[in-house]
């Protein structure tokens, strides 16, 4: 993850949307490509595109009176308990119509594009029951297929247990799997299948049942695992053969074993801690323990109302001592091996997706060390100069 494999003086050639060369601008023969567009990046850093590997980016409404209350002392699982949280944004979701939905969320992944992120995973989760999940699935399906940047679906029809399911949360379980699951499947509505392993969510046999379905129906298995409390979440990631683990601000060194040995990558959300005034993941006993480590956002209304990758990058680093080279990695070539895309995405190499950023800076380090504002200057996605 330190390796970057920086070069100076150095150029790029994209063709047909893909990386056709990269190297020092010695080496650059201008009769090889004679009639391509130039960017000038002169005295700038040109580095990947972000692959923000975890978001709940579809959303209605907005949370900042519990943000207030928050700042007031009360505990995001408090909240929760009397009824807001992920309840709170499901009503706004189920009230919603599907172009408000698109609507909303188009306007945050154009500023995602700004902020220098081309790929981004969207989860479904506020909807909670078959016709307001299949809305939400639908309408991340639609912004994939019009809009610019990457989306990658993900099906949480586990995030919580809707109201009508108070107390019976095994027969919610069971909806999923037999019901909503299998729908999502057929229409192939989602790449992947999350479910938040947590006390007062689903416990870890429920959570086992979902993947196992999500599995079968040609979901590959990601997990909340561990944000709120020690649950087991890594170890169940390990055994069910997830892509990624996500979270783990409490994970155990058995789980933290368990993930190198599965070789499931960890996606930490420094934002979350940061935002709910939580304790961090350990990242340096993950990355010293030899587990793959991604970082992403989270962004959602609740625990993370923040889509800026160079920002997570900056807490990852003061937070969670990753050094800037880690951090980088983890916000590039990492966040795509959480997705399954590292052979496309994630890093400037011939063959794979020509998705890079300009900045506007003038070593790599500066863009985590002077937070708080966006230096990305240029964003390319698929070989195309976006006009953002
Ligand atoms: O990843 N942990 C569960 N879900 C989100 C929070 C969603 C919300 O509060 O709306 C998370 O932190
Ligand atoms: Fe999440």
């Amino acid at each position: 993850m330190r390796d970057l494999g920086i070069l100076t003086d150095a150029g790029v050639l994209c063709r047909g949307g893909k990386i056709a060369w990269v190297g020092r601008m010695s080496d650059w023969r201008p009769e090889n490509a004679p009639d391509v567009a130039e960017l000038d990046a002169a005295g700038k850093v040109v580095l990947p595109g972000f692959v923000d590997a975890h978001t709940h980016a579809m959303f209605a409404g907005s949370r900042e009176a519990e943000f207030a209350l928050r700042s007031g002392g009360a505990t995001y699982q408090q909240i929760a308990e009397q009824g807001g949280g992920i309840l709170n944004t499901m009503r706004e979701v189920r009230k919603a119509e599907k172009k408000s939905l698109k609507r909303q969320t188009a306007r945050y992944l154009n500023e995602m594009l700004r902020h220098g992120t081309t790929t981004v995973e969207i989860k479904s989760g506020y909807g909670l029951s078959p016709e307001s999940e299949i809305k939400m699935l639908e309408a991340i399906n639609e912004l994939k297929n019009e809009e610019i940047i990457g989306v990658i679906p993900t099906f949480l029809g586990a995030h919580a247990v809707p109201p009508e399911f108070a107390g019976r949360a095994a027969e919610y379980v069971g909806l999923l799997v037999e019901t909503m699951i299998p729908y999502a499947g057929k229409k192939r509505l989602a790449q992947f299948c999350d479910v938040f392993c947590e006390k007062g969510y689903f416990d870890v046999p429920g959570a086992e049942r979902i993947l196992a379905a999500g599995t079968a129906w040609g979901m590959k298995p990601k997990v909340h695992a561990d944000e709120l409390n020690a649950g087991g979440g890594a170890e169940l990631a390990a055994r069910a053969g997830a892509v990624s683990a996500d979270h783990l601000e409490h994970v155990s060194p058995q789980g933290i074993a368990a993930l190198r040995a599965a070789g499931v990558v960890a996606v930490l959300l420094p934002g979350v801690s940061f935002a709910l005034g939580h304790g961090y993941a350990p990242a340096r006993a993950l990355i010293d323990g030899g587990v793959a480590v991604a970082v992403a956002t989270d962004f959602n209304p609740g625990s993370c109302m923040s889509f800026s990758m160079p920002l997570m990058m900056t807490i990852a680093c003061t937070q969670m001592h990753m050094t800037p080279e880690e951090a980088l990695t983890a916000a590039t070539l990492n966040g795509a091996a959480a997705l399954g895309i590292s052979a496309s995405a994630g890093s400037i190499e011939p063959g794979k997706q020509a998705d890079m950023l300009v900045a506007d800076v003038p070593d790599y380090r500066f863009l985590a060390y002077h937070f708080g504002m966006n230096h990305i200057s240029t964003t390319v996605k698929n070989g195309t100069i976006l006009e953002l």
